[in-house]
């Protein structure tokens, strides 16, 4: 695994980028392989990044038609639901660009749970390569709580199937979010090509610290889980979280 910090002044900046960051992985992805496969997050610090590739340059530098969107994660609410991490990339990014809509590839978090991730997982299936579960997905970004959860793998939570399975149920409370979510497990996420953490907020640096300099503690701090042996993992964070 390789992993690099990159501190910017400002929010603003750091989602600039990730937008830039994710336009690259997205070129050389659909130039190698003649598809880009991507997972997003949801929370509020990838909105800005969003909005960006929503727009020029990037809504039409993008080829967007050789893009798959899946998700690392999602609350267990129907789409349209404001907490919706489908719903908010779809308002603020998906629908503003000519992805094929038989590429998006949401979690559906309006059916059981446990249906659900078996939707996904059946999903995740049927668009791997043969004789594999899942696809190898080329660029995926995350988010990381104060807590120093990332997806919706949370502290002092380890699911037994996090290693042999690609998405599980979690129940978690955060910040009055919606507790019951489905999560890609580090079988998946650890399986990619590149990943980019987006970190900002002076309320965070604790957490980042701990996850990029302390000891390593995977159920205190799940950020630690993500690390690809042949992946590239960059964080792009702002001076506050850095605490800089
Ligand atoms: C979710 C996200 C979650 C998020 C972090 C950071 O469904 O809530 O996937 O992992 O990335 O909680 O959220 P903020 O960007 O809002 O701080």
């Amino acid at each position: 695994m390789s992993a690099c910090l990159q501190v910017f002044a400002r929010l603003d900046a750091v989602q600039r980028a990730a937008a830039e960051d994710f336009r690259a992985a997205v070129a050389q992805a659909v130039q190698l392989r003649g598809a880009a496969h991507i997972a997003l997050s949801g929370g509020s610090t990838p909105l800005g990044m969003f909005a960006l590739l929503a727009e020029s340059p990037y809504q039409d530098a993008i080829p967007w038609a050789d893009v798959h969107v899946y998700w690392a994660d999602e609350r267990c609410v129907p789409p349209d639901d404001p907490q919706s991490n489908y719903g908010q990339a779809w308002q603020v990014l998906l629908q503003h660009v000519p992805v094929n809509p038989l590429h998006i590839h949401r979690i559906q978090g309006e059916l059981d749970p446990q249906i659900g991730v078996d939707a996904y997982a059946a999903e995740l299936a049927r668009q791997a390569p043969p004789g594999q579960v899942f696809p190898c997905l080329d660029w995926v970004l995350l988010g990381m709580g104060a807590d120093g959860h990332t997806a919706s793998l949370f502290p002092g939570q380890v699911n037994p199937h996090e290693a042999d399975q690609p998405v599980i149920v979690v129940t978690a409370e955060y910040q009055g979010r919606p507790a019951q979510r489905i999560t890609l497990t580090p079988l998946v996420l650890n399986a990619a090509r590149a990943l980019v953490f987006l970190v900002a907020g002076r309320e965070k640096a604790g957490a980042l610290a701990d996850v990029l300099n302390g000891p390593r503690d995977e159920l205190k701090l799940p950020a630690q889980r993500i690390h690809p042996p042949d992946g590239t993992v960059t964080w792009m964070v702002d001076s506050a979280a850095a605490g800089v």
